[in-house]
């Protein structure tokens, strides 16, 4: 037998910004049936912040999200902001802690966050049905035609929240993008962001000796520049600092890292050559930096000897090999490990108030899948909750 369900809105995706928009238009009487081919929902929830879910960041704002209109999200950030999603994990008693730069993480687990959706969800009525592989999406005469392993659905409002290609081993599937290209929605070119980069070969032989190291760093590309943690692994750069960088980089381009950027170096240095003259450079750069960083540089730098031997133009040229390092990386990890999708519906199409396509009435897209990409931080679920949300209300 083939089902037929009638509803106002069907939601495709129950990750995090499906979840809100479902929340949101149910609580406002709208009979809602969200649909998701995974075996349960918010999977990327639950491994995000490592387990334990930056679910927002407090210092959330238009000037932390990339997109080809950078105004676009400003309506939607504006109508539900972090304090609106406090006051949710707040009001279902979850524990949180401000970890840095306004990260707020789960004190205990992300499923705490996932339960509170679907707690949410049930108390507002809407539906949600699992293991529903998607088929044809089509216009009906009062709305759309969805065909799904379970048998058809029809609705007036259709909610695409499918996500970005990230991580498609969790299900990730560019099947937004599809239904974009179907109702002729133009689409900006997609790119893996918040990715760890890549080095070539014989840069990663050089480097084989740091890997496992982490210090702190400001990473620049242009005028852009992000102050966190770098990490050297066995397949090129990692940590928050270059997961940063890398939604800005584009291949064929160089990086500049500065390690330490507190740290004045060559003030450093010159002072310890006063103090200490018969030190090594490598003694006095590992008084700062990491020993076997300290190392690998003062090498790079062909610098031997001591303190008292080296001109301030050798220290000048040991510090820029700390703070003034570029580096060009060969790639990045791909979709396979990056945390977003960048680019993606390309926002001239959709409304910035209600997340609608202009040119089809009753067609949404919200969340990841909309070229619109937060920072690493908790801004990423900051958009999909807000244009979750602005779906929601306005459906
Ligand atoms: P999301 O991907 O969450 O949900 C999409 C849903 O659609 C899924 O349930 C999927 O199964 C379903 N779906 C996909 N294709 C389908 C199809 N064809 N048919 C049916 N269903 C389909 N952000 C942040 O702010 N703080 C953090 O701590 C982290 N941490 C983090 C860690 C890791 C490892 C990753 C990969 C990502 C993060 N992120 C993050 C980013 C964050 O997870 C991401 O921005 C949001 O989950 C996006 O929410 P969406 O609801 O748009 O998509």
């Amino acid at each position: 037998m083939v089902l037929q369900r009638k509803s106002d809105v069907i939601v495709i995706g129950a990750g995090a910004a499906g979840m809100m928009c479902a929340i949101r238009a149910a609580q406002r009487g709208r009979s809602v049936v969200v649909l998701d081919h995974a075996k349960s929902p918010g999977e990327k929830i639950r491994i995000s912040g490592g387990g334990r879910c930056n679910f927002t960041n407090i210092h959330a704002g238009p000037k932390s999200f990339l997109s080809a209109n950078p105004h676009f999200c400003k309506s939607a950030l504006a109508r539900f902001t972090p304090s609106d999603f406090i006051a949710m994990v707040d009001r279902h008693r979850i524990a949180w802690h401000e970890k840095t730069l306004g990260q707020l993480f789960c004190d205990d687990s992300a499923k705490d966050i996932i339960h509170m959706l679907l707690d949410e969800m049930r108390a507002a009525g809407a539906t949600l049905h699992l293991r529903t592989e998607i088929g044809d999406v089509e216009r009906s005469s009062d709305g759309f035609r969805v065909s799904t392993s379970e048998g058809a659905y029809e609705c007036s409002s259709l909610v695409i929240a499918t996500g970005g290609k990230s991580i498609p081993k969790m299900g990730a599937t560019g099947f937004a993008y599809r239904i974009a290209e179907q109702f002729d929605l133009p689409l900006v070119e997609t790119r893996p962001g918040l990715v760890p980069l890549t080095l070539d070969q014989a840069t990663l032989e050089n480097l084989s000796e740091l890997s496992g190291i982490s210090a702190p760093a400001e990473i620049r590309h242009g005028k852009t520049g992000f102050r966190e943690a770098l990490l050297f692994t066995h397949r090129g750069l990692s940590g928050p600092a270059i997961l940063q960088i890398s939604s800005f980089w584009r291949e064929g381009d160089d990086i500049t890292v500065d390690i330490e950027p507190d740290v004045d170096l060559f003030e450093h240095l010159k002072a310890a050559k006063k103090t200490n003259g018969r030190q090594s450079a490598q003694t006095a750069l590992g008084e700062i930096l990491p020993k076997r960083l300290a190392q690998y540089l003062t090498e790079r730098a062909g610098i031997a000897g001591h303190m008292a031997d080296l001109s301030d133009k050798a220290l000048l040229r040991l510090a820029d090999a700390a703070q003034n390092w570029k580096i060009k990386p060969s790639g990045s990890e791909g979709y396979r490990t990056a945390e977003v999708t960048l680019g993606g519906i390309d926002t001239a199409a959709l409304d910035s108030r209600t997340m609608q396509a202009k040119s089809v009435s009753g067609l949404y897209f919200i969340g990841e899948c909309v070229d619109v990409t937060g920072w690493l931080g908790g801004y990423n679920f900051q958009w999909a909750w807000a244009s979750g949300f602005a779906a929601g209300e306005s459906l």
